[in-house]
């Protein structure tokens, strides 16, 4: 759902974006954002896993989970939330939409970036 009042952060055409492909990207003033292509949509999280420095865009994909590539703590991509140790904290999800064939993630936007 998205919720009113967000600010639209173009990502990319989703024709770039294949069933099975990531992509990562920084909008300005954010962590790093990944935004994974499954079979059952898109979803978008926090990059960096919440257990130490690793990008989960490098970890393994299985339905709507995705497994940090360097401890293996896994991670729901619809809540962010890892399913055990040694993660603890859930990585942040953001709302994602097409529109016009551009995948677009929408979060509160705090500041002018212009
Ligand atoms: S860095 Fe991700 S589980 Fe340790």
């Amino acid at each position: 759902m998205i919720h009113p009042g967000t600010t639209p952060f173009a990502v990319c055409e989703l024709i770039t974006l294949p069933v099975g492909e990531v992509v990562t990207v920084t909008p300005p003033g954010m962590a790093p954002i990944s935004v994974f292509h499954t079979s059952d949509g898109l979803y978008a999280i926090d990059d960096t896993c919440t257990h130490q420095d690793a990008s989960l865009a490098d970890g393994w994909v299985e339905g709507c989970t995705v497994e940090c590539p360097l401890h293996e703590a896994c991670f729901d991509l619809r809540t962010g939330v890892p399913s055990g140790p040694p993660a603890k904290i859930a990585v942040r999800t953001h709302d994602v939409s097409i529109v016009d064939g551009t995948v677009l993630l929408h979060f509160e936007q705090k500041g002018d970036t212009r």
